[in-house]
Order: structure tokens, then sequence, then C-alpha cells
């Protein structure tokens, strides 16, 4: 679904991812871990495309080099990007947003009840909303949207311990994550899972909901080590990232 080789950011003239090599293949989810501004968000910025970010290497998406992609044309590939922050529109209704994210005939309103946010949909993007709300109004708009590859940063910052499990199940739908992955018992591949995800965390909160493959750490800009997702927590919380790094390398 994904390979970045040799990826390298410079963003304001300031080089801050390095040499990133990193494959994520359909139907798998990798998750995100790395302290505060070692470049978490500027590498999922830089994949979607976002403009200012200056990339070199490779970029590929369905075995694509979308390096000079805009970001509508990889969203229209089946790229989509959840913010950390994301911005407020003003004159665009979430109802609107969503009618152009919206891939096939999606039931915007059975969505946005599932997701709470029924009462939000004549209200402009984000104009306001709550900190847990942004994030369920993000999901909303990538439910819609219905993307290959999820990117996904911080799903459960600022969200209530109710809420959770409401994030946790709309990224469980996003990832394709409730439909059986084999059948019968001669395990023949029914239901194969196609959606792949990357999903920043700091907390790993969010693997209590949405069991993932593969994790990572990036420190420094480098991607340091990949490795069972709940095994490197697990380190991180014992040992703290830099002894991390020099132990899972
Ligand atoms: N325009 C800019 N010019 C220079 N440096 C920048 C610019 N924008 C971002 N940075 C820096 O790039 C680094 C990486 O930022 P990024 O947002 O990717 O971090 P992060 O790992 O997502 O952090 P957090 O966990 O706090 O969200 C930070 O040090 C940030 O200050
Ligand atoms: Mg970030």
């Amino acid at each position: 679904m994904l390979v970045l080789e040799n990826f390298n950011v410079t963003l304001d003239g300031k080089h801050i991812l390095h040499n990133i090599n990193l494959t994520i293949k359909a139907g798998e989810t990798h998750v995100l871990f790395g302290p505060n501004g070692h470049g978490k968000s500027t590498l999922l910025n830089a994949i979607m495309g976002l403009p200012r970010y200056r990339v070199s290497g490779r970029c590929c998406f369905k075995g694509q080099d979308i390096t000079s992609l805009s970001v509508d044309e990889r969203a229209r590939l089946g790229i989509g990007l959840m913010f950390q922050r994301p911005p407020t529109i003003r004159g665009l209704s979430l109802r609107n947003i969503l009618k152009i994210c919206a891939r096939n005939d999606i039931d915007i309103d059975t969505l946005a009840s599932q997701l709470k946010l029924r009462t939000f949909l004549e209200r402009d993007v984000n104009d306001g909303f709550s900190g847990g709300e942004l994030k369920r109004s993000e999901l909303l708009q990538l439910l819609t949207q219905q993307p290959d590859l999820a990117l996904i940063d911080e799903p459960e910052s600022g969200v209530d311990l109710e809420n959770i499990g409401l994030i946790g199940s709309a990224l469980n739908l996003l990832l394709e994550k409730e439909k059986p992955r084999y059948q019968g018992s001669d395990c023949q591949l029914k239901h194969s899972r196609h959606k792949a995800g990357l999903i920043i965390t700091h907390t790993g909160h969010i693997l209590n909901f949405v069991e993932a493959d593969v994790g990572h750490v990036l420190y420094e800009g480098r991607l340091a080590c990949t490795g069972h997702p709940r095994e490197i927590l697990a380190f991180i919380q014992q040992k703290g990232y830099s002894e991390c790094v020099r132990c899972l390398v």
C-alpha cells in the first residue's frame, strides 16, 4: 500500500525527517510512537502531500510514485489524513464537506449519529468544536471518504474515557477491522482486509481498542526501531524513549 524509501522532509529550511524507510502492506495497521517535536506529524503531513513540505526520496502508494502529486490527487487515489490540529473552515458546513468527501452512497446522517455529531452537521467545519468533538469530526470526514490508507494523528488526545471507545469503534470501521479475516475451517481468505492505517499515539490507549500489527519509534527524525506495538509501548513506559531506541534498533 505504501512504500517510503530514503524519504527526507524539509520544512522552511529545517531538515526534519532523515532517510525514512517504511513499508505498510494492505490490511496492516501500524502505530508510530515518539517524543514531542521529533517529526511524527511531519511524516503524516508529507505523505499526504501538504504544501510547504519539501521531500526527497521515494513515496509510492499502490505501486505509483506520488511524490509530485497534489493533496487532492493523493486523496482521490485513496489517502486520507486525520489532522492533529484540524483547521476551522468558516462558511462551509460539516454536512457540505462530508458530501464533498463522500465516495459512494453514504448515509451521512446515520454516520454522524454514530459519532454523536448529528446536531453538528449544519455548523461550520470545526468552528468552536471542543477537543474531543474535533477528533470525532475528523473521523467522520475520513469515514465518508473511505481512504485505503488512513493517516491518523493522535486520535485519543483530548478525548474523554467514554468517547475513546467511540473513537476506537470508528477506527475499526475505517480500517475494516470488524470484518472477519478468515472464514471456514480451511482458512480460505474470504474477507481479506484491504485498508491500511498509520496511527500516531503517545499514550497507547488506542491499542486497547484497535488491534495494531506493527509499531515504530520516530526519534530525532529517524525511524529508530520497529517491532510489536505493545512491547515497544511497555519498553518506553519502563525505560523512556532514549533507552528504547538504544535497545530495539
Ligand atoms: N515551519 C517550521 N520551521 C521550522 N521548524 C518547524 C516548522 N514547523 C515545524 N517545525 C518543527 O519540526 C519538528 C517536528 O514537528 P512535528 O509536528 O512533526 O512533531 P511531532 O513529533 O508530531 O510532535 P508532537 O508529539 O508534539 O505532536 C518540531 O521541532 C517543530 O517545531
Ligand atoms: Mg504531532
